[in-house]
């Protein structure tokens, strides 16, 4: 399946040999149709891998139109590399069998596990980081990344909640992680003001931390305020504090692919179009949102985000 260039492309520097994309969407059933009869206003398109293994009906007919269009990543929920389950090498077969159908620009999944003893919470649930859990995952992701044949990309999950046995700020988990695997990393922004609100850490220290040179991909989303959580819920726009998480990203990457994750109250596409474009001042190293107010413990925030622990009844 071949796409065509884009112009977008020209002048972006390849990051670990993938390629900076642009500005994109996830793909989602409630664009089918608008997009079998238009040609998308975006540079790219990230698709649910697992919505589209063993789909052979419409969903997969507008997947080959799009991938004919745009250059597409596949983008996992199910890998479950922090499991202490074996990896499951028949999802892998099938990964493997869609990145050959699609030829993706990467594949990317999460830091996280997704259950225990053949359980499947259908949850991106956070793990303990630690020493342990580093070997564990690191180990994982060799394995992986030798099926596939190609480099993984990890994203940083939004969490409520952290254990006690963490030792290791996940800025630290995740650069160790880049160090000792050559993975690349997927940076959501989002998450990172969702987890920083939650477990009091600053949002801007983390983003800072990170192996730069390794984040091929950023995502962007809007949260919901629940007062004493915020929640990664997809369906809103992106905030302002969020907005400027991710020019700071952008100034300490250098630029990297773009995608809007909206989930939830999707809006039309031209709609989702509007919300993506206001990525581009931050593109052109304008700030396009007002000074980040990341975290009700602001005065507590520190580079260690366990310290900070959540009671009932804290606010
Ligand atoms: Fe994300």
């Amino acid at each position: 399946m071949q796409h065509r260039p884009r112009a977008a492309q020209a002048g972006r520097p390849p990051r670990r040999g993938l390629p900076n994309l642009g500005l994109g969407v996830g793909l989602r059933n409630q664009h089918f149709n608008y997009l079998m009869s238009h040609d998308p206003e975006v540079e790219w398109f990230e698709i649910i891998s697992e919505n589209f293994i063993d789909n052979y009906g419409y969903a997969r007919r507008v997947l080959e139109r799009v991938a004919s269009l745009r250059p597409v990543v596949m983008h996992g929920v199910s890998l479950s590399i922090g499991s202490t389950d074996p990896l499951d090498w028949r999802y892998l077969k099938d990964l493997k069998a869609l990145a050959d159908f699609v030829r993706p620009a990467w594949v990317s999944d999460h830091l996280c596990w997704t259950g225990v003893a053949g359980v499947n919470t259908h949850d991106l649930l956070p793990m303990p980081l630690n020493e342990e859990s580093l070997r564990h995952v690191a180990a994982r992701v060799r394995q992986v990344q030798e099926f596939l044949e190609r480099p993984l990309v990890l994203e940083n999950p939004s969490s409520y909640l952290e254990f006690k046995d963490s030792t290791v700020a996940e800025w630290d988990f995740l650069s160790e992680l880049v160090r000792e695997t050559g993975c690349g990393l997927l940076l959501d922004v989002n998450n990172v003001y969702v987890s920083g609100y939650n477990h009091g850490f600053d949002p801007v220290h983390y983003i800072r931390s990170l192996p730069h040179e390794a984040v091929v991909q950023i995502h962007l989303a809007g949260p919901t305020d629940c007062g004493r959580y915020l929640v990664d819920t997809h369906d809103r726009p992106v905030p302002a504090p969020v907005w400027e998480l991710y020019r700071l990203a952008q100034e300490l990457t250098g630029g990297v692919s773009t995608l809007l994750e909206w989930d939830a109250n999707i809006p039309d596409f031209p709609e989702l179009v509007a919300e993506l474009r206001k990525a581009e001042p931050a593109l052109r190293g304008e700030n396009p949102g007002s000074p980040v107010q990341p975290s009700r413990a602001a005065a507590a925030a520190v580079s260690n985000p366990v310290g900070f622990q959540l009671a009932p009844g804290d606010d």
